[in-house]
């Protein structure tokens, strides 16, 4: 621990005052996997205590529309931490062939259990079902995934909400290492609605609200940004997050040394000496690991944060529920 805390303090004083020193320190790489577990066991502490004061356990209900193999295991994975933290929770799963009508149905029963304080309906759904009318029908207070459009609109006006739980994680990651990003620059590669759009937003915002915002400047590239201009945005970067879905696409020669380098994307693609399947994130790792001050690896980066800030929001929208029940 402490050759790491010397290491990290030469490393940032090489930095500083060489300009030639930087192709020889590597960047940290953050343990998302170590920092998540740290944040599983403080909901677990905050979870008994909300029981042990004559509360009910929270439950978070999943819904799961088709098969998907990928779903399945996410699915899992969010079910898994809730065992771990004592939270109660079950999945539901429908076949693919299930109408729009069907599926909001079960939303509405599973808004009204009073039993259920936590809904999720796995994204993505089967392309004949609207994706937006059922983020919109799950009760804004059961909303753990922060996606319907009344916590959206809330994160958008700084207002005390559920922020979706991948750019919340990033934003915990950011906090604990204490990477610095008031006045930065800051870009957000990607502009799905779920994740960049939010990751934006709280990069951008402002830190004196209820959302707590990281008040950096920040730029958003997406498809149509010409490589090139995606180069220059991101080479001017403090912070870079990666949220696209394409292997490779973050280079070494994008990074402005020091940056702290934040890669969302989870692929999955064989690995040419082994012929194996393994996942990748949007970052050229290892060569921009050689450039960057910060770095998240895939796996066990942003994915373990994902989890562990569900179960967070979990116990916030139960604590909610608790609190207005006993108010009326
Ligand atoms: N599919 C991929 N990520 C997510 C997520 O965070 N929530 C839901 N509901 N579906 C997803």
């Amino acid at each position: 621990m402490l050759r790491r805390s010397l290491g990290s303090i030469v490393s940032l004083a090489s930095r500083k005052y060489s300009g030639k020193s930087f192709s020889s320190n590597m960047a940290q790489i953050i343990n998302g996997n170590e920092i998540a577990k740290e944040i599983r066991g403080q909901l677990k502490q905050e979870l008994k205590d909300l029981v042990d004061s004559g509360n009910p356990v929270p439950h978070l209900t999943a819904v799961i529309v088709g098969e998907d193999p990928a779903s399945e295991k996410y699915v899992q994975n969010k079910m898994n931490a809730c065992l771990e933290v004592g939270i109660s929770s079950e999945t539901k799963r429908l076949p693919a062939s299930t109408t729009q009508e069907e599926l909001l149905q079960l939303i509405a029963e599973l808004n009204k259990d009073q039993r259920v304080t936590g809904v999720l309906v796995q994204l993505p759904v089967p392309e004949h079902i609207n994706e937006r009318t059922i983020c919109n029908a799950v009760d804004v207070d059961k909303d753990v995934d922060g996606f319907n459009e009344l916590n959206i609109g809330r994160l958008a006006l700084d207002m005390d909400g559920i922020v979706p739980a991948t750019p919340l994680g990033v934003k915990r990651l950011l906090e604990h290492q204490n990477i610095e990003t008031h006045g930065r620059n800051a870009v957000v590669v990607g502009r799905s609605k779920n994740v960049s759009l939010p990751m934006a937003i709280l990069l951008h915002a402002d830190g004196k609200y209820a959302t707590k915002a990281l008040d950096a400047t920040v730029t958003i590239c997406h498809r149509y940004t010409p490589p090139k201009e995606l180069a220059r945005h991101c080479r001017q970067a403090d912070i870079i997050v990666v949220a696209v879905g394409k292997p490779g696409l973050i280079t070494k020669d994008m990074v402005k040394p020091g940056a702290c380098v934040i890669d969302v994307g989870i692929n999955r693609i064989k690995d040419e000496k082994t012929g194996k399947f393994k996942l990748v994130g949007d970052v050229d790792f290892e060569e921009v690991r050689q450039v960057a001050g910060h770095i998240t690896p895939v796996p066990g980066g942003v994915g373990p944060m994902t989890v562990a800030m569900l179960l967070h929001n979990t116990l916030k929208t139960a604590k909610k529920q608790f609190c207005d029940r006993q108010a009326s």
